[in-house]
């Protein structure tokens, strides 16, 4: 089938989800789509998975533009929306203010694919801002945050179950 797997990452994460679930997927005309140059009409495929990685607390800017433009289009296709994040306790939230109710309810998976906070990824601003979010993590008198990472084995998941489609 014709399978749209697009993105919007802004330090690789989700990229590297996507590329890695791509992969995964031999057995289908898969197009890779980067948020940020492309943004492919949903309507022109069979299937569409479609996530992004959150940013200051809402979905990285090619996301929700994305989702502005084609999210109608988007639930009229089967799909699956996956979100990369640091804070998986907040998941719920952060899906709720990306995807709208009927995108997020006519989705045939709703995957978390973790999320990384590596400094040496990051330039400027945001390097600061990753290393705040690492020690906030890791000085959390209450114990309970842990420091996040990527979870392959998310998107091995998702493909095993795409592959037999
Ligand atoms: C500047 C910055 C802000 C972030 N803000 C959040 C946030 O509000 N909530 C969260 O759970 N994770 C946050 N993260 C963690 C990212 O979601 C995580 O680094 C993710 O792996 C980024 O994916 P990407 O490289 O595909 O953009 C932030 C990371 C950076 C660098």
């Amino acid at each position: 089938m014709k399978l749209l797997i697009a993105y919007a990452s802004k330090s690789g994460t989700a990229k590297k989800a996507a590329e890695e679930l791509a992969a995964a997927l031999p057995n289908h005309a898969v197009t890779l789509a980067d948020l940020a140059v492309q943004q492919p009409d949903p309507a022109a495929f069979d299937y569409a998975v479609v996530g992004g990685s959150i940013r200051m607390g809402k979905a990285y800017k090619p996301l929700r533009r994305y989702l502005a433009a084609h999210g109608k289009a988007l639930a009229d296709v089967p799909h699956a929306l996956f979100l990369c994040c640091a804070f998986s306790d907040q998941l719920e939230h952060y899906q709720a203010i990306t995807f709208p109710t009927a995108l997020r309810e006519s989705a045939e998976h709703l995957v978390y694919f973790g999320g990384e906070l590596d400094v040496a990824k990051q330039k400027g601003i945001d390097r600061l801002l990753t290393r705040m979010m690492r020690s906030a993590i890791q000085n959390d008198e209450d114990g309970e945050l842990a420091l996040p990472g990527y979870l392959p084995e998310h998107v091995r998941l998702l493909a095993d179950v795409l592959r037999k489609k």
